[in-house]
């Protein structure tokens, strides 16, 4: 199977919708904090432009859920997106309303349009097709950029897709680096071939977990899930976080991983602290002294250093933060492991979501070879799902030869 390419659509001098991922992080005065995710939708839309097309782009911010909310309004996003396309980009003032059916119907080559927050209208989320038919109805080609939302059967992503046949739909060029990068890890890596799976809790993870042991060589845990883990080996882990019904899961991953020949890393020592909080008092602890009462919040020195020499030179795709990173006390286990997979000269590529926030902080974000633009699409990769949004634009590989 393969990806409808953008390329091979006939869209010059035509009207494009594209499925963009604008939901980014706002800081409290109402500011992008981070705005990868509308850089890296730029390719597309220029390409698009550079072919004389009109362009209607859609979005969604935060969850609104189906009501007009003014702080989830698009409005900071056009801005942005006009500074970085450098030309003007039209806001309409709704989805499907009266204003942006006309500017859509009205638009003329070379111009771009925004919809409002796509999640103003309650049937996003609910995937209905009297949405996605007008939606549908404003272009002649769909695009789907949105990588970061393709896990979601809404209607834009999914149900949309259903009014165009294969010469008018494609995923966009973000979409298919995205889908491109998760495949050759999941079904041809270069070996050795690592997973680094981190983040508060197993059940998060679980579903990737069984996916990823299978295919990898070695599994690194971090993050309060370990401790899931360690307990079920018979440790003491004190307070910290523990999902009781998930042990004898834990076995059977720590089992499986045995029976295919994984190794399988768990972290020797942590900082403990006494509190869940950035002024508790804390140490280094080694796995087998964690104090009563006590809970490891980040992975300790000895851990990383084990990690970084089973790490080395290996092709790494890292999901999930290896301690409370957002408390500085917290966040020296996730900046070392960032810092060492960023030099390695092997292929790294990490989830999105908390890991490429973290990667960002720590400054290293240039050196990681591909940093995924979705969280929650990322792990559904991870766990070998086919997304919604992507399904649609797959077709039968085409004889190479022809
Ligand atoms: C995200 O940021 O995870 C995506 O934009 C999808 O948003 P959602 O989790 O609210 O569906
Ligand atoms: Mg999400």
């Amino acid at each position: 199977m393969e990806l409808l390419h953008l390329k091979k659509l006939d869209i010059a001098n035509k009207k494009v919708f594209i499925r963009c991922d604008f939901n980014v992080p706002m800081d409290e005065f109402g500011n992008i904090a981070d705005d990868r995710r509308i850089r890296s939708a730029i390719a597309t839309i220029n390409y698009c432009l550079d072919l004389d097309c009109a362009v209607i782009l859609a979005s969604h911010l935060g969850r609104p859920k189906g009501e007009v909310v003014e702080k989830y309004s698009l409005a900071p996003v056009a801005r942005r997106l006009q500074q970085l396309l450098k030309r003007h980009v039209a806001l309409a003032k709704d989805v499907v309303g009266e204003d942006a059916m006309q500017k859509a119907k009205d638009l003329p080559r070379h111009e771009v349009l925004l919809l409002e927050n796509l999640r103003f209208e309650p049937g996003e989320t609910k995937d209905d097709a009297e949405l996605s038919k007008k939606l549908a109805s404003m272009a002649e080609f769909y695009i789907n950029d949105a990588f970061g939302v393709s896990h979601r059967a809404h209607a834009s992503v999914h149900g949309i897709t259903k009014f165009f046949d294969n010469e008018h739909k494609a995923a966009g060029f973000l979409l298919e680096r995205e889908i491109q990068y998760f495949s050759k890890l999941m079904n041809n890596p270069v070996r050795p071939f690592a997973a680094i799976i981190g983040g508060s809790k197993v059940s998060g993870k679980l579903e990737a977990l069984v996916n990823l042991l299978p295919r990898v060589d070695k599994v690194f845990i971090g993050g309060g899930m370990a401790f899931t883990f360690l307990k079920q080996m018979g440790y003491e882990i004190g307070a910290s976080l523990v999902e009781d019904d998930l042990l004898e899961e834990a076995q059977n991953i720590m089992d499986e991983a045995k029976r295919l020949g994984v190794k399988f890393y768990l972290p020797v020592d942590v900082i403990a602290a006494e509190k869940f909080s950035e002024d508790a008092v804390s140490k280094i602890v080694t796995v087998q002294e964690i104090p009563q009462k006590w809970m490891g919040l980040d992975i300790g020195p000895a851990t990383v250093r084990l990690y970084r020499e089973a790490l080395n030179d290996v092709q790494t795709v890292w999901n999930g933060p290896m301690g409370v990173y957002e408390m500085e006390k917290f966040a020296r286990g996730s900046s070392k492991i960032a810092h060492f997979v960023a030099d390695t000269y092997a292929t790294t590529v990490v989830g999105g979501g908390d890991t490429a926030d973290l990667v960002k902080r720590v400054g290293v974000d240039e050196d990681i070879s591909f940093i995924s633009t979705g969280g929650g699409a990322s792990l559904e990769l991870l766990e070998g799902k086919v997304l919604p949004g992507v399904q649609p634009l797959m077709v039968e590989t085409t004889d190479k030869k022809d």
